[in-house]
């Protein structure tokens, strides 16, 4: 699994710093090819030399120092790379990683690479609870950088608690599960939708709804990055389109409508992700509506429902719904999965704290058709995005073990 992968492993300055010698070691015996950069206080806990002989490649830490391998080396290898694993990472290597400060050779590599990267906080439990870190943590969650622990137990400063690095063990089984999964959707095409259409009333108002269209931009990205070509068709959001990813913009349901039935039959997976409008003014007034001080009435018409449709034209796709309720979660979920004749329904319920339109997080359960449940914690989305990457993968019929 780890042939031929370029991997950046990143020691700051704490005490499992002397930890990381196992994992360089462990990822060269499975045959990765292994770079090093460390901060100058990483130096203070462990030799570079120890490191260089274990990755058997030079050990960056200045950034100004003579160029080893190639000229601006610090771009060089964040291009060269395909993962990135600090460990251990400090609060403050989190703290730099959250507002963008590049000043040594491993922060400008962690801002320069777009390779995926991962953290193996390690810190007093103190310090990984206060609320800086925390709120930096799931910063860095939210743009996909993904945690590795920490562990809970025995700290070198004498108390107990989290923050302990996960054993190197850990560390590189987490690196196995990403390269595995990058390969899971590897041939696929998938088209997600995402955001809340609006439906133009005159020249400027819409009726519109809540949707951040985070949930579906997070889809989108973790599909990519599991290695399908995906498009992703977005209703106006204020969020940047993921790499790789290719945006198709549209405004109202009828467009989404359009936009997803063409190119429904070139694609092997479709997540509804939108929050589509069910209606639609029935007619749009081609100047502002002014105000006469009586009461309106707005007549609308109804919408398409775009997944019931694909539901019905469906050949070989997959397809994923969204059920998105305030009361009666569950039944209402398993009802649509039925009418829509998808293969997973992801039910949420938008009234609870944490889930739903706007929120970073959510809380989800996934429904099958053969009755099978698996309900989620609170996590991020991009977290969501992964578990229900994972499902697709089994959907697809490929055998995904933890
Ligand atoms: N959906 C769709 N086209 C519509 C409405 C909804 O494709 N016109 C999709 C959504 O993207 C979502 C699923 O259908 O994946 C369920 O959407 P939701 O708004 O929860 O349900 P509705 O079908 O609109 O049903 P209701 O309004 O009765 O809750």
């Amino acid at each position: 699994m780890f042939a031929g992968k370029k991997i950046l492993v990143g020691v700051t300055g704490g005490i499992a710093a002397y930890k990381v010698a196992e994992v360089i070691s462990r990822l060269r015996k499975l045959h990765a090819e292994v770079h090093v950069a460390m901060t100058k206080s990483a130096t203070e806990f462990i030799a570079p030399l120890t490191l260089q002989s274990l990755s058997a490649n030079p050990v960056h830490v200045e950034l100004f120092d003579e160029p080893k391998l190639w000229n601006v080396e610090h771009i060089a290898l964040a291009k060269h790379i395909d993962v990135v694993v600090v460990a251990p990472a400090t609060a403050n290597i989190l703290t730099k990683m959250a507002i963008g400060l590049a000043d040594d050779f491993l922060s400008t590599v962690l801002l320069a690479t777009r390779a995926p990267i991962f953290v193996a906080p390690a810190m007093n439990h103190a310090m990984y609870h206060h609320p800086a870190t925390q709120a930096n943590l799931a910063l860095l969650k939210d743009r996909g950088i993904q945690a590795i622990g920490p562990d809970t137990g025995f700290q070198a400063c004498g108390t107990e608690g989290d923050g302990r690095m996960s054993e190197p063990v850990e560390i590189v089984e987490s690196l196995a599960r990403f390269f595995a999964g990058v390969e899971w959707l590897k041939g696929k095409r998938a088209l997600v939708t995402a955001g809340g259409t609006q439906e133009p009333l005159d020249p400027v108002r819409y009726l519109g709804n809540r949707s951040s269209g985070r949930m579906g931009y997070a889809i989108a990205q973790v599909l990519q990055e599991a290695g399908a070509e995906t498009i992703l068709v977005s209703a106006p959001t204020d969020l940047p389109t993921p790499f790789g990813v290719t945006k198709l913009s549209v405004q109202t349901a009828l467009e989404m409508y359009d936009a997803v039935l063409a190119r429904f039959h070139e694609v092997d997976v479709v997540v509804m992700a939108a929050a589509v409008a069910d209606y639609r003014p029935a007619v749009q007034a081609e100047q502002k509506i002014k105000k006469n001080g009586s009461n309106r009435t707005l007549e609308l018409v109804p919408n398409p429902d775009i997944l019931a449709q694909l539901g019905r034209m469906k050949t070989s796709q997959i397809l994923i719904g969204f059920a998105a309720e305030t009361e009666n979660l569950l039944a209402n979920a398993q009802l649509k999965m039925q009418r829509k004749n998808v293969n997973l329904i992801v039910a949420n319920d938008v009234t609870k704290p944490g889930a739903g339109f706007g929120s970073p997080t959510n809380i989800v359960s996934f429904l099958f058709p053969d009755g099978r449940r698996i309900d989620l914690p609170q996590m991020n989305k991009l977290e969501v995005g992964r578990h229900l990457v994972r499902e697709l993968a089994g959907l697809f019929g490929m055998d995904i073990k933890e």
